[in-house]
């Protein structure tokens, strides 16, 4: 009765904070989550105050399905017209919402890998042919002439390129970007929801790497953009897509009427309304992130270099060291299989809690 036949590969689903206490032995608020890639240091005091004063009567209603406001608020954010952003439950559902609005049976979809593994669950959803183009090594990134190649040699119609990259944490440069989108026959979908990482690691402006302002040149560019990891809404989902006209109407036109609910809509304009808070954590956290990754390094781990919220490490034994941080409620992200099946994911977290990872690797690997 399905239309696929093939059995649906799922988003490998992390445990539970609830699952990883029981297996520890150990009570539930004692779980740092260091595998999500999500904003250490608790909610943005903009966050705080707007759903403390969120009124319930408004979830009782459908709330505004053009989200007239938060598209003025996120338009001011990336300085592109609020017409040409398009709203999404998270940037995972504007991926769906990219995938089977360019894709369907049999189009290829070229994938850069290792990458986020939501481009390559829609795209067997849409029953696209996958096309990867992986890296030679973890730190190596694709030539932006090897994908162009992949592309037109298969015809592909959508290529998805994650900048800054998760799990590798390095980052295409904008004309690199412009290069491989430029001319070409594929819709371009870049993934930046790290960007804000990437800007206060590089000591630039915000919005100084946005790919946005190259979508004047560049019509085939799409820009998938959230506040989930910057603005520390993952569980809000609240993400945003900005394309160039015409697109960006027929994606709006596509879209569910309401992705976002009015509680996160309202965390959303708490967050963006306070962007100065968002910046200096950003910049704590970057803070963070060096201070874990030379205490990695110290402790014999290989550190690729990172514009992220993470890092990506190769420690003597990665399978070892995740199950002995997890028994201590620490989670780091392992590879079960793949290119990085060596490697750990690690998300630098707020003061106390990566000072509390730093000692459990100090005692493990010291
Ligand atoms: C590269 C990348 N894109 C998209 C997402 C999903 O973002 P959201 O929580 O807004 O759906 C993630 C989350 O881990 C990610 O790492």
């Amino acid at each position: 009765m399905l239309r696929l036949q093939a059995a649906v590969t799922p988003y490998p689903v992390e445990p539970s904070d609830a699952g990883i206490a029981a297996a520890a032995g150990i009570a539930v608020g004692e779980v740092v989550r260091f595998d999500l890639n999500t904003l250490g240091g608790g909610p943005l005091p903009g966050v705080t105050a707007a759903l403390a004063g969120f009124d319930p009567g408004a979830a009782l209603e459908y709330g505004d399905p053009s989200y007239a406001q938060l598209r003025v608020r996120i338009s001011e954010l990336v300085a592109a017209p609020a017409e040409r952003i398009v709203p999404g439950a998270g940037a995972d559902e504007l991926i769906r919402l990219i995938t089977t609005m360019v894709a369907g049976t049999g189009d290829a979809v070229v994938i850069l890998t290792p990458a986020f593994p939501m481009y390559a669950v829609e795209a067997r959803l849409a029953g696209a042919t996958l096309v990867e183009v992986p890296r030679r090594a973890p730190a190596e990134r694709q030539s932006v002439a090897d994908i162009r190649d992949v592309v037109t040699a298969t015809g592909a119609r959508l290529v998805w390129l994650c900048t800054p990259n998760n799990p590798t944490a390095d980052h295409y440069p904008l004309e690199e970007i412009a290069a491989l989108a430029n001319g070409l026959p594929a819709l371009v979908a870049v993934d930046a929801v790290y960007q804000e990482f990437a800007e206060v690691s590089l000591g630039l402006a915000d919005e100084a790497l946005s790919p946005i302002p190259l979508q004047a040149d560049l019509p085939n560019l799409i820009v998938l953009r959230s506040l989930a990891k910057a603005y520390g809404l993952a569980g809000a989902r609240v993400g945003y897509l900005v394309a160039p006209e015409p697109l960006a109407a027929r994606f709006d036109a596509a879209r569910l009427p309401l992705p976002i609910g009015s509680p996160s809509e309202a965390a959303a304009l708490g967050a963006l309304a306070d962007r100065a808070a968002a910046r200096a954590r950003h910049a704590q956290i970057v803070g963070e992130r060096d201070r874990l990754a030379a205490a990695l390094a110290r402790l014999g781990c290989e550190v690729l270099p990172s514009v992220t919220n993470f890092v990506l490490v190769r420690p003597p034994d990665a399978h070892r060291l995740e199950s002995d941080l997890a028994l201590r409620g620490l989670v780091v992200r392992a590879y079960p299989d793949g290119p990085l099946v060596d490697w750990l994911r690690i998300t630098a977290r707020d003061v106390a809690e990566n000072g509390r990872l730093i000692a459990a690797l100090d005692d493990l690997l010291g």
